[in-house]
């Protein structure tokens, strides 16, 4: 580590004190009641900043997820028929509701998934809020989202998500398939289960019709069980592309729609001409944000051939600062990687960069706690296109650095991948960015700021990254079925 690299400031850590409560045990969510799972069996799920066990939880199968489908199809010949502006009420509730209970809900995401405090409080949980506002405002108005159709409800929707952002992907998820008259059997990540579940507490309190939202807890299993179901009249997932594919093929030989946001390896581009300061606060929290567990994650960094040596010595500065451990500490930057497993897929693909001739960096030499999973924020220089390192997803805090000399060049490499979710583009120019920016094969391109979402605007991928898009009016779409107005 060099002299100006060790300069940064030693703050007295500030953990969060709060402790939310978790029950020793949580049923599947059914028809607007706690029950016990078919089979009895239950996983348990841990806190991997400690290892600690937090809770068990009920493992669904095909008999539950069948009792759910039946619960969501009984509630959704109901919820259909609601007056669209009674269906907005609920769902400006929950969204209220969400906001009252922020802090706790942020703690206990952070205690079942790993990420930093700072991050559950400040984006997870606003935005969470922000999704069901905004949709409560769309579940009235829904005829003006479609000009010349009328929309109608698709009925029981089968959604699977992550543990990247476990509440907001349920937000993501049932916000839009409520307002739009649907009900929903959701199957969170086995992992990170339990602020989905808190969740379901509020939709009791809240008085959310019994059924409208159901919650089968399980694995890979149950989430097979989900979209193997057929009485499901949509599935919607988001997760690694191999599993996708999977329920691609599953959903074959069935006419419903499937929206699939899958895995990438976005590129940031970083032009000489391009504010550095900005660039490398953009860079860094577009891999470093959430410890890499993003799909968006900018992972691919390329950097202006001319200025790369400069670039490179300021990131190493920046990295040098994040602080790893606790991600109850307020002053966190980089919290505890999600699973053993994860972090087995990490350390992998890091060794094989080693192997292939890449020049790692790793410089935050603070201890790591001695318990947990956790991985500290590195990069890669020396990094070639052929590398695995620069062609697979890790979902890791691990970045390749590359560098280009002209535009084109830069355009070329970014394409040059299966994925497609996103890009960042820095540069001074606002020509530049409109070209650049309409040349790169990604869904959502960023222009000088990276992982900024808001509720309004849509987002999902292309080519192996999926397709389908959620939030704004695009992602209303997958949520209804178009009959032509009559005039
Ligand atoms: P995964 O794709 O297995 O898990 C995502 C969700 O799918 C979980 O709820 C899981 O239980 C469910 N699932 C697993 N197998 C299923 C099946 N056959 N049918 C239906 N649902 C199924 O992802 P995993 O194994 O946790 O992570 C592996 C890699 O996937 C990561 O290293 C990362 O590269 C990528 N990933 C991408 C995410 C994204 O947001 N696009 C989120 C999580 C992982
Ligand atoms: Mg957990």
């Amino acid at each position: 580590m060099t002299a100006a690299e060790g300069t940064r400031l030693e703050y007295a850590t500030a953990p969060e004190r709060l402790r939310p409560q978790i029950d020793a045990s949580y049923g599947l969510f059914i028809n607007g009641e706690f029950v016990e799972p078919a089979s009895n069996a239950s996983f348990v799920t841990t806190d991997p900043a400690t290892g600690r066990k937090l809770a068990e939880v009920a493992q669904g199968d095909e008999r539950d997820v069948d009792r759910a489908v039946q619960a969501a199809k009984a509630a959704g010949a109901r919820w259909s028929r609601l007056k669209p502006s009674e269906r907005a009420k609920y769902l400006f509730r929950l969204a209220r509701r969400l906001q009252e209970c922020s802090r706790e809900l942020a703690v206990l995401e952070t205690m079942d998934g790993g990420k930093p405090i700072r991050e559950s409080r400040d984006v997870d949980l606003p935005l969470a809020a922000q999704h069901f506002f905004y949709h409560a405002g769309w579940a009235d108005k829904l005829q003006f989202a479609f000009a010349g159709a009328t929309p109608k409800p698709l009925g029981v929707c089968g959604q699977i998500i992550p543990w990247n952002f476990p509440l907001l992907m349920a937000a993501w998820k049932i916000a839009p398939a409520l307002a739009c008259g649907n009900t929903v059997v959701l199957k969170p990540a086995e992992t990170t289960p339990l602020t989905a579940l808190h969740l379901a507490r509020i939709m009791q309190e809240i008085e959310l019709p019994d059924g409208v939202v159901n919650i089968v807890t399980g694995a890979g299993n149950t989430g097979a069980a989900v979209v193997n179901h057929p009485g499901m009249k949509k599935i919607a997932f988001t997760g690694s592309t191999d599993v996708g594919r999977h329920i691609m093929h599953s959903l074959a030989a069935r006419d419903i729609p499937l929206t699939l946001e899958l895995g990438g390896k976005s590129p940031n581009i970083v032009f000489a001409d391009a504010s550095l300061d900005q660039a490398i606060e953009g860079v860094v929290s577009g891999i470093w944000f959430n410890q890499g567990h993003v799909c968006c994650a900018g992972s691919r960094l390329y950097v202006e051939e001319c200025i790369a040596e400069e670039f490179i010595a300021a990131l190493r500065e920046r990295m040098a600062r994040l602080r790893v451990g606790d991600p109850l500490d307020k002053n966190t930057d980089v919290g505890a990687i999600n699973s053993a497993e994860q972090l087995e897929r990490i350390e992998g693909l890091v060794s094989c960069g080693r192997d292939q001739g890449a020049v790692l960096h790793e410089i935050n030499d603070d201890p790591l706690p001695s318990r947990g999973n956790w991985h500290r924020p590195c990069f890669f220089t020396g990094v070639e296109p052929s590398h695995t390192i620069a062609r697979e997803e890790i979902f890791g805090p691990v970045l390749s650095v590359m560098t280009f000399r002209t535009p084109e060049e830069a355009i070329r490499r970014a394409n040059s991948t299966p994925y497609g979710l996103a890009a960042g583009v820095w540069t001074d120019k606002g020509a530049k960015i409109f070209d650049i920016a309409a040349r790169l094969e990604a869904g959502v391109v960023w222009c000088n700021t990276y992982n900024m979402f808001d509720a309004s605007s849509p987002f999902g991928g292309t080519k192996a990254s999926g397709f389908g898009r959620e939030g704004g009016r695009h992602g209303l779409r997958a949520y209804v079925q178009l009959a032509e107005a009559r005039s």
